[in-house]
């Protein structure tokens, strides 16, 4: 029997969450980044993300989930939050059949243009994504560095809440990566990180363990270049050595000059840079 008829894709029925985050502990196992999922750390992404448990799609095999697709739509563009197959249904291409259904389903409610990010090396991704008609459209880096005991970074900037940011956000991250642009993320990160804010500029930061995050730091366009950004990052990599922090990680900032000079001055190396891939899926095709 072919393997159209014997795997089906349908569209996740919310009651079986818990087959698709076993499903991902199979596709994720041999992953670039470690990485586990759990129920819990699934519904956060998604809610971090603002998508939908009715959005995604599954592929099933006898009953079993064997990969799924997850599209997040926003108005006019959808960004894939996650696709993948389990390693013994590879090379049948259930990863097309996945990401056709989501395009279908997306172009149907309205959306334009997919945006996706695949880490560079994963060629088996990239490979599908350039068949499907996805075009590369910047890089992202993400970094690893120190939390120091820096002084002289100024004024000490005013502890605020996720609400006297949303502005400053805005304006600061609309040429970023989909995932960091959007409110939803931010609100996220706001539940659980400590958020400081200068004239021009904010950076929110959090302590897990021996780790400290740097989720977001923005400065306003019209602010570059003053220093705000230098200062913002001392700032914050000293706050998080007093919290005890000593590896510092910072994900998918976007790869240009000015951002890789900053990662240079704190001797920040980079672990991964992203693709970012996008394609038109306009009605009209
Ligand atoms: C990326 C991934 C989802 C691809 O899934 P897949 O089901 O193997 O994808 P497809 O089968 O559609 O395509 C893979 C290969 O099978 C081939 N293929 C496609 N249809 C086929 C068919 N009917 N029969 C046999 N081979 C087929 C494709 O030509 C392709 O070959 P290539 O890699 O040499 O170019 C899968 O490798 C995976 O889950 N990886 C881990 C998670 C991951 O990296 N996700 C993406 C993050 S951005």
């Amino acid at each position: 029997m072919k393997v159209e008829e014997v795997v089906e894709i349908v569209r996740l029925d919310p009651n079986e969450v818990d087959g698709l985050v076993e499903a991902q502990a199979d596709i994720f196992a041999d992953y670039i980044i470690p990485f586990r999922s759990s129920r819990k750390f699934f519904m956060d992404f998604l809610r971090s993300v603002g998508g939908r448990i009715d959005d995604i799609i599954v592929a099933k095999h006898q009953d079993a989930i064997i990969g799924y697709v997850n599209p997040v739509i926003d108005g006019n563009e959808a960004w894939i939050g996650g696709l993948g197959v389990v390693p013994s249904f590879r090379g049948q291409g259930i990863g097309r059949r996945l990401m056709e259904a989501a395009e279908e389903g997306a172009r149907l409610r309205g959306v334009e243009e997919i945006i996706l990010e695949v880490i560079e090396g994963n060629s088996a991704a990239s490979r599908l994504y350039a068949r499907l008609g996805y075009t590369e459209a910047r890089k992202y880096l993400s970094a690893e560095g120190k939390a120091a005991g820096f002084a002289g970074f100024g004024n000490r900037p005013n502890r605020v809440r996720v609400e006297d940011i949303v502005e400053v956000h805005r304006a600061s991250y609309s040429e970023s990566c989909w995932q960091r642009r959007k409110a939803a993320a931010l609100e996220e990160s706001g539940r659980t990180c400590e958020i400081y804010s200068v004239d021009g500029g904010f950076v929110m930061l959090r302590r897990v363990e021996t780790t400290g995050f740097i989720p977001f730091i923005g400065v306003l366009p019209q602010r570059r270049s003053l220093g705000i950004g230098t200062s913002l990052t001392k700032f914050a990599l000293n706050r998080l050595w007093e919290l005890g922090a000593f590896n510092i990680a910072i994900y998918n900032v976007n790869d240009d000059l000015a951002t890789r000079r900053m990662l240079d001055k704190f001797d920040f190396a980079v672990t991964i840079k992203q693709v970012e891939m996008r394609k038109s899926v306009a009605t009209s095709r």
